[in-house]
């Protein structure tokens, strides 16, 4: 395959960074198409540990070409501040960055707005990172939204950021009971972050398909994950953007055609952050054992991530959201140690069993897990490189996922390093 996507099955932090990375080896652009930096995509390259929030993982290989594609939304400082650790602690290239003029761009008042809105709605809070990403894709979809095209033209650039300043400030205070935000301040970070930002922005869409064309080999790469997907996630507990295979069109300039296939990453169990159904969940001490161990703890805010069984039922759903070719499995080693381990391949609901997500995804809040077990295994599994350097219980364990996900597994994770990982199929080979 020459172009391939990766997206998460699941709920997000699936360890889309590491398999990204690893993937970029081969590849010669790596692409975000939707999202901002409420993504996280954790990678540990040489024992040194890096987060990317917007910048693709691809960054981290010398030579490759990082797209931020145009259905992205980006904060200008976020991106910024990871721009300058990139150069100082990996001596990034000025080129190694090209940004869609048509990215949306996410303002303070996005954030103040994402915010606010958060605390006063208590319980019902969805749990957002609070990067205002919710705000921004409002503004892109009722045509209020700037555009780094915008920038170009910054005089017309500023009439309009200052309309919206004193729209959301009236919003804010008026409905939220909040502190406006500091017009003055705002439009000289822009000011700053313009000049430094210009040099980055591109026709993303023409570059892609000029690469593809040319028998370049293109990663796009997914954040979040299925099931926080605006319209097949469990909404209103979602992002606000879709974050399934075919966003990769609409997010990039380029068609469906254009994608030989899709790799799906999975947990080898779940978890999400934020509120919301989670079918599976496991409460109590096993499930702190397991946050400890796999240091389940937001990437982007630090907050303690809910742990739970694999759920054959989502990964289904991802399945045939995304098309997928295969699976990535993720994290095997942290279920070291845990016998038995459950597996969920079916639920009850309103006294019947369903194989695939039951009518309605509120269904999805009263909708009973029905497990089944497999014997664990003791051993570290860490410095496994091929599936037959995993004790028997491990590979029962990865084949039954297989099974009930009905696609295969193309790569099995076994510790947060590059090298820590058994490639079955690599799907640029
Ligand atoms: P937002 O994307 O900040 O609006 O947050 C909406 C929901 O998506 C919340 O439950 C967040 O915790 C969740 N979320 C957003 N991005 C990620 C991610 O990259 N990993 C896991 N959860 C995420």
């Amino acid at each position: 395959m020459k172009t391939v996507a990766v997206v998460g099955t699941q709920w997000g932090d699936e360890g889309k960074g590491k398999i990204v990375d690893l993937l970029a080896a081969d590849a010669d652009v790596i692409v975000r198409f939707q999202g901002g930096n409420n993504a996280a995509h954790t990678l540990v390259v040489d024992g040194e540990k890096f987060i990317l929030r917007l910048v693709p993982a691809g960054a981290l290989h010398r030579g490759k070409t990082c797209v931020i594609g145009n259905g992205t939304v980006v904060d200008p400082i976020a991106l910024l501040t990871e721009i300058d650790d990139l150069k100082k602690r990996r001596g990034v290239p000025e080129d190694f960055l090209k940004l869609s003029y048509e990215a949306h761009i996410v303002f303070p008042y996005h954030r103040a707005i994402d915010q606010m809105r958060e605390a006063r709605a208590g319980k019902r809070a969805i749990g957002t990172t609070g990067f205002g990403i919710g705000p921004a894709y409002e503004d892109k979809m009722s045509r209020a939204g700037l555009r780094f095209d915008d920038l170009v033209n910054f005089k017309s650039f500023t009439d309009k950021l200052k309309r919206n300043i004193s729209d959301k400030n009236a919003y804010l205070k008026a409905v939220l009971k909040g502190k406006p935000v500091n017009g003055a301040v705002i439009l000289e970070a822009m000011q700053r972050a313009r000049r430094r930002l210009m040099p980055y922005l591109c026709d993303t869409g023409e570059y892609l398909a000029e690469a593809i064309a040319s028998g370049k080999r293109v990663l796009f790469e997914g954040a979040h994950g299925t099931m926080l997907d605006i319209d097949h996630g469990t909404y209103p507990f979602v992002t606000s953007s879709n974050c399934v295979a075919s966003a990769a069109f609409a997010g990039t300039g380029l068609g469906p055609g254009k994608l030989d296939g899709v790799l799906g990453i999975s947990k080898a169990y779940t978890t999400r952050v934020g509120a919301g159904p989670f079918p599976t969940e496991i409460k109590g001490w096993l499930a702190d054992s397991l946050r400890e161990e796999g240091v389940e703890f937001g990437s982007a805010t630090g907050r303690p991530r809910r742990i739970g069984w694999f759920d054959a039922v989502l990964a289904r759903l991802a399945v045939r959201v995304n098309g997928m070719w295969a699976l990535a499995l993720t994290k095997l080693d942290v279920l070291t140690g845990i016998d038995p381990l459950k597996l969920c391949v079916a639920y009850q609901y309103k006294g019947k069993r369903y194989e695939t997500m039951p009518p309605g995804r509120h269904s999805m809040d009263t909708a009973k897990p029905i497990f089944e077990e497999m014997p664990g295994w003791m051993e570290k599994i860490g410095s496994a490189r091929s599936l037959g350097e995993l004790p028997a219980n491990a590979r029962r364990y990865i084949e039954r996922i297989g099974e009930l996900a009905g696609v295969s597994i193309a790569i099995v994770s076994v510790g947060a390093e590059r090298a820590a990982t058994i490639v079955l199929t690599n799907p640029f080979a």
